[in-house]
């Protein structure tokens, strides 16, 4: 379990590379919704639960990086589907280590019932958990994964 979290009510969505094609890219796998309907239905999921969403997609590792950075010390909690990144990118691991808040892994697909290179997830360490396999679905359960996680946390909570 991570440490500490941010008071607060910002989520940053992050989206890694490739992500930008959705709709278009491998839609047996991936479905034929775009980035940005699941973009919408976080944030539809973030107002119920009285949270405000943010969202960022970037092709670029270090870009991905200084968006970590940039969510430390503001942002309550961090939803990341970091494409192919999740599986081989240190650095954004070690960024993903220095957020102090929630940390939600997510995946479209379930890279575990895919090819072997998917199967290890450098980032799933540093999140307090993961969500995979439940294709768009899995973008408001990531959401009501973090209210939840927020309300255990928040102060006087026991
Ligand atoms: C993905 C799974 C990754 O293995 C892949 O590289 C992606 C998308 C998913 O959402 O299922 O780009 O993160």
């Amino acid at each position: 379990m991570r440490a500490v979290s941010v008071p607060g009510t910002l989520v940053v969505l992050l989206s890694g590379p490739n992500l930008d094609l959705l709709g278009e890219r491998e839609p047996e796998v991936y479905g034929r919704d775009r980035l940005a309907d699941h973009v919408a239905s976080a944030t539809e999921e973030a107002a119920r639960c009285g949270l405000e969403l943010e969202h960022h997609q970037s092709n670029h590792e270090g870009e991905l990086v200084d968006l970590v950075h940039g969510a430390r010390g503001r942002a309550a909690a961090l939803i990341v589907n970091a494409g192919a990144l999740t599986h081989y990118s240190w650095s954004l691991h070690d960024a993903l280590a220095a957020f102090e808040g929630v940390v939600v892994e997510l995946h479209l697909s379930n890279p575990a019932a895919r090819e072997p290179w998917r199967h290890t997830s450098v980032v799933a360490g540093v999140a307090d958990g993961t969500i995979t396999g439940f294709g768009g679905l899995g973008y408001s359960l990531a959401v009501g994964a973090v209210a939840r996680l927020l309300a255990e946390r928040a102060p006087g909570t026991t």
